[in-house]
């Protein structure tokens, strides 16, 4: 337990995982085009720490949605609020998600994408809570599977605080008041 809430993943436990899934898309990405788009803000930590793991050259671009007002329900609207910098036509692109909820915001986002022409389309997101799909979305990476609770720290925040935390938690029912 912490002040928070309990500790789902341990700091040691994502290091772990995210240099197996660097490794992972090192070797899946060999010769190929790679260009990475966080989703901001709740990729930082994840998309910074993998992409250190990743031994393939590759370009990031970052993207900005709205799918949470600053409660812990999804409004269900997806709009961009900054877009890429860059072209993404024919590159090998790859989607970095803090964590698949109801799948609205990847659903949405990897229509958008696809639309631009890119020679690929991945997602990887650091957490997944597949109970709570309401739209198919196929992730090609997943760090961790998660039960259906809300969870903060490494990226993912309650209100826009606590992303800074090394671990993740899962918040305390007392803080939260919706
Ligand atoms: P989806 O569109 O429902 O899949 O929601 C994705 C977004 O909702 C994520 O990128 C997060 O910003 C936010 N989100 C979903 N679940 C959590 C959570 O447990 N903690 C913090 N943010 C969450
Ligand atoms: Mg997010």
């Amino acid at each position: 337990m912490t002040k928070y809430g309990e500790i789902l993943i341990s700091t040691e436990e994502i290091k772990k995982r995210v240099k197996e899934l660097g490794a992972q898309i090192s070797k899946d990405y060999v010769g190929k085009d790679l260009f990475i788009i966080g989703v901001l803000k709740g990729c930082i930590f994840f998309l910074t720490d993998l992409a250190m793991e990743i031994t393939v050259p590759l370009e990031m671009d970052f993207m900005a949605v709205s799918s949470y007002g600053s409660s812990t329900r999804t409004s269900g609207v997806v709009r961009i609020l900054k877009d890429l910098k860059h072209d993404i036509k024919g590159k090998d692109v790859l989607i970095i998600e803090d964590i698949i909820d109801s799948g609205l915001t990847l659903h949405y986002l990897s229509e958008n994408l696809k639309l631009r022409g890119p020679n690929s389309l991945r997602i990887a997101t650091c957490l997944d809570k597949p109970e709570r799909r309401e739209v198919d979305v196929n992730v090609d990476y997943v760090g961790f599977e998660i039960p259906d609770k809300f969870v903060i720290g490494y990226g993912l925040d309650y209100d826009e605080k606590y992303r800074n935390l090394s671990y993740i938690c899962t918040i305390n029912p007392d803080l939260v008041n919706d």
